[in-house]
C-alpha cells in the first residue's frame, strides 16, 4: 500500500441524481416529492438564455420554500464562459438558504476552472457567514476536461463527485452520434467467419474508456464517480443495462433525466443482497483465517485474501450507509412540497 493517504469526500448516497430544469416551477415542485438521493436544479443547458434570470429566481425560491426531504440539493450553474455564471453562484448562495448542499459545475476543462469557482464560493460563504460548506460536483464532458481529469479531480477540497456528461462529451470529441448515451450499432467488431462462414456482430460500449477513466481519477482522489444521462427515457431495460455496466466499473450512481429513471437507478446501485451476504461471509471467513495465522483461504471454491477483505468492506460500508439513510427516511415525515415558506433543514 502506498504511504499516500486518500482523503475521502464526505459520504453521501448518490444512487440517483435527478435533473430538473430550473425554468419550470411545476417540475421543480414535483421533484421535491420524488425521493431522489440528489436533486440538481438546472440553470444551464435545459434553460433557454432569455429564461436564465427567471430560472435563477425560481431555484432560489424553491430551495427556501419546498420540503426536500432527505434529498441532497444541488444547483447546476452556467459555464465559466458565460456571464450568467458569477450571478448564479452569488445569488444562489446568498439567497438560497441553508438547504443547498452542492454546486454542480458543467464543462470543467482545467483545474483553474474549479479554483475560480472555489474562490467565488468561498468569498460568498465568508461574507454571509454560511456554516455548512458547499460541496462541488464536476461534470467531465469535454475532450479538454478528460485530458486534464487528474488535475481537475485534485483541484479543491470541496469536490465530492465527478460526473460523466455523455452528450457534451460526444459533441466535444466529435463522436458520430446524436444520442444521449447508450450503445451504438456502429461500435462493434465483426467476428471472423466460423466454419460455416457465419459472422457475428459484437457490440461494444463506446463510452467505456471515458467512464473507466473518470472512475480512476475519482477514486484516486476519494471522490464519487457518477454516470450521466441516458436519453431514451422510455427504455427501462436500456437504462438498467447502462447503469449496471457503470456500477460494475465502480460508479456509485447515475443521473435520472426523467423521474421514471430514479427507481431504476436506485435498483441498480443498491448493492444486491446476495453480494452483501457474500461480502459478510468473506469478512467472517478471513477473520477466522487470520486467527489461525492464514493469509489466504478458499471459500465456496474460490480463493480469498486481504484484497477480498478490502472489497468486501467497501460493499458492507456502502450497504450500511444506505440502510441508515433508508431507516431515517422511514422515520421522517413523507417529503411534501409546500407553497408556504418551510423551515430549511440541515442534513
Ligand atoms: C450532461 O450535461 C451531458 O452533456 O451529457
Ligand atoms: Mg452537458
Amino acid at each position: 500500500m502506498t504511504f499516500t493517504q486518500i482523503t475521502q469526500a464526505p459520504p453521501r448516497i448518490n444512487r440517483s441524481e435527478l435533473a430538473v430544469p430550473g425554468s419550470s416551477m411545476k417540475f421543480v415542485e414535483k421533484a421535491a416529492q420524488r425521493g431522489a438521493d440528489v436533486i440538481f436544479l438546472d440553470l444551464e443547458d435545459s434553460v433557454a438564455p432569455d429564461d436564465k434570470p427567471r430560472a435563477r429566481k425560481n431555484v432560489i425560491k424553491a430551495l427556501n420554500a419546498f420540503n426536500w426531504g432527505q434529498s441532497a440539493m444541488s444547483v447546476r450553474i452556467n459555464g465559466l464562459d458565460t456571464h450568467y455564471m458569477y450571478r448564479d453562484v452569488v445569488d444562489v448562495i446568498e439567497q438560497g438558504g441553508d438547504r443547498l448542499d452542492l454546486i454542480m459545475i458543467p464543462k470543467v476543462g482545467t483545474a483553474a476552472d474549479v479554483y475560480a469557482v472555489d474562490m467565488l464560493v468561498t468569498q460568498v460563504e465568508d461574507a454571509i457567514g454560511r456554516k455548512k460548506r458547499i460541496g462541488f460536483e464536476l461534470i467531465i464532458e469535454s475532450a479538454m476536461g478528460m485530458a486534464n481529469i487528474d488535475a481537475i479531480a485534485a483541484a479543491s477540497p470541496r469536490i465530492e463527485s465527478l460526473h460523466f456528461g455523455v452528450a457534451d462529451y460526444a459533441a466535444s470529441t466529435m463522436a458520430r452520434t446524436t444520442a444521449i448515451g447508450g450503445p451504438n450499432p456502429d461500435y462493434l467488431v465483426l467476428t471472423d467467419p466460423d466454419k460455416s462462414g457465419d459472422r457475428e456482430e459484437h457490440w461494444g460500449d463506446m463510452w467505456h474508456y471515458a467512464v473507466a477513466r473518470m472512475v480512476v481519477a475519482a477514486r484516486a482522489n476519494g471522490l464519487r464517480p457518477i454516470d450521466g444521462p441516458f436519453g431514451n427515457i422510455g427504455d427501462a431495460d436500456g437504462f438498467r443495462a447502462q447503469a449496471r455496466r457503470a456500477a460494475v466499473l465502480g460508479c456509485e450512481g447515475k443521473w435520472a433525466i426523467h423521474p421514471g429513471q430514479i427507481a431504476l437507478a436506485t435498483e441498480v446501485f443498491d448493492p444486491p443482497k446476495a453480494e452483501i451476504a457474500r461480502a459478510k461471509k468473506i469478512l467472517k471467513a478471513m477473520k477466522q483465517a487470520q486467527a489461525q495465522g492464514l493469509g489466504a483461504v478458499s471459500l465456496d471454491g474460490r480463493m480469498i485474501d486481504a484484497a477480498s477483505v478490502r472489497q468486501a468492506e467497501v460493499l458492507v460500508a456502502k450497504a450500511k450507509l444506505i440502510a441508515g439513510a433508508t431507516s431515517s427516511k422511514k422515520k421522517s415525515t413523507k417529503p411534501k412540497a409546500k407553497k408556504a415558506k418551510a423551515k430549511s433543514k440541515k442534513r
